[in-house]
């Protein structure tokens, strides 16, 4: 029997659209998904490197267009790794034209722009996903069952950091990601975002949020048309530019549950790659997760005999965990990109199914809400509760 087959047209080619092509061609040979992903065109600006990049990865075609690509009637699955200042205009007019739609994060620029999505998205027939890729790692789905089977008992804390060090060097080029009108925000909505939607996923939903941003760095040089993020020196012209959005960002948060938390996010640690970390603290248990050492976690036990507790280390390769037994025996350890594979095999299922996938546009509408009120606390100095 053939398979059903749907096509993609991906739009962005550089660090998301390597992570995302890989995704997508991998989850067909670990996972057993009911639909199979074409690899149909690859959008981008610069003709030379696109086609490159999609010679390398197997893309049929390229075009330069992304209003054109999502036009086409043979385009099922629009895939949208590209900066957030497209995502709003990209997101309206797939949904329009009927197109499932996986995105990446953060969903828009703002609360306004968000819930337009959301809206027009309304009760059409496609599957959309935002890519908040770790919770799909297996150690991360662990720690949501410690939680759902109450073996951290009431949750207490929550400490969520995402440290970087790449924009601490004052050379490094002025990339989209510096600038307001193309970010939205800096670390804040970069990443922030990703432990917000963590914090949401094994938490619950933040009631009040408290903030306050700095920028350590208020001009830097240029970079060409194609710089991206991590590309440091690639192509620096001469001139210099403004940075428009915040260097770092701390915010504390109440949960709904009555819950404190506390997000952390800066792209000026220095020695710190990606160190994306979480601590929840509860009445029963803890648990604490360190991007870096992805395949395990830390999950402390109440129950313990007396004079042997202690934090244990578990990791999370066996087939009992979530999305392990797809790949190698216990112990041979998975890393970052088998997110991407994951997302990518659940949001085909999920189309076969005609089921929703989470975090999805709904998700992300509420992580701008609690975006935007950080933003908000920060400038005016005071707590924002949220409706
Ligand atoms: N899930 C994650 O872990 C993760 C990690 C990094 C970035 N992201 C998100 O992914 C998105 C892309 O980030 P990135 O790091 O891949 O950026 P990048 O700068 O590496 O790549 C951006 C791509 O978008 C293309 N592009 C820009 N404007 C375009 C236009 N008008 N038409 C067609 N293509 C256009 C660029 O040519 C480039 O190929 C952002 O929203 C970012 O927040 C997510």
């Amino acid at each position: 029997m053939s398979m059903r087959t749907m096509n993609i047209g991906m739009i962005g080619y550089k660090f998301m659209g390597r992570a995302h092509s890989n995704g997508w061609l991998q989850s067909q040979r670990f996972f057993d998904t009911e639909i199979a992903p074409v690899l149909k065109a690859v959008c981008g600006r610069h003709e030379e490197p696109l086609k490159e990049f999609a010679d390398r990865w197997g893309w049929e075609e390229t075009i330069s267009d992304w209003r054109a690509l999502i036009a086409r009637d043979d385009i099922d699955i629009i895939d949208v790794a590209a900066p957030q200042y497209l995502h709003y205009d990209i997101a309206l007019a797939a949904a329009k034209a009927g197109k499932h739609i996986f995105m990446e994060k953060p969903l828009a620029l703002s609360v306004e722009q968000a819930q337009e999505m959301v809206d027009v998205i309304g009760d059409r027939p496609i599957v959309h996903y935002l890519n908040h890729n770790y919770r799909r790692c297996p150690a991360v789905r662990l720690a949501k069952r410690l939680i759902d089977e109450g073996r951290i008992g009431r949750i207490y804390h929550w400490r969520g950091a995402y440290l970087q060090e790449w924009a601490a060097d004052p050379e490094y080029p002025l990339t989209w990601q510096m600038k307001k009108t193309k970010a939205g925000s800096g670390p804040h909505g970069d990443l922030n975002s990703h432990s917000i939607d963590l914090a949401r996923y094994l938490v619950g939903e933040i009631a009040q949020v408290s903030a306050m941003m700095t920028r350590f760095i208020a001009e830097r040089p240029l970079p060409d048309a194609q710089a991206s993020a991590f590309s440091r020196n690639a192509g620096i012209t001469t001139g210099t530019g403004k940075v428009t959005v915040e260097d770092a960002s701390f915010m504390t948060v109440m949960f709904e549950n009555g819950a404190l938390g506390s997000f952390d996010a800066t792209r000026f640690a220095t020695g710190r790659k990606n160190a994306h970390t979480f601590e929840i603290y509860g009445s029963r248990g803890a648990l604490i997760f360190d991007l870096e050492r992805m395949n395990e976690l830390q999950y402390y036990c109440n129950d313990d005999h007396e004079g042997e507790k202690g934090f244990r280390t578990i990791m999370a390769t066996e087939p009992v965990h979530e999305y392990a037994s797809a790949w190698w025996p216990p112990g041979h350890i998975i890393g970052y990109e088998h997110t991407f594979v994951h997302a990518a095999a659940d949001f085909l299922q999920a189309i076969a199914e005609k089921t929703e996938i989470r975090p999805n546009f709904f998700d992300g509408l509420q992580e701008m809400i609690i975006l935007e009120a950080g933003i908000k606390s920060a400038a005016e100095g005071r707590t924002i509760i949220i409706d």
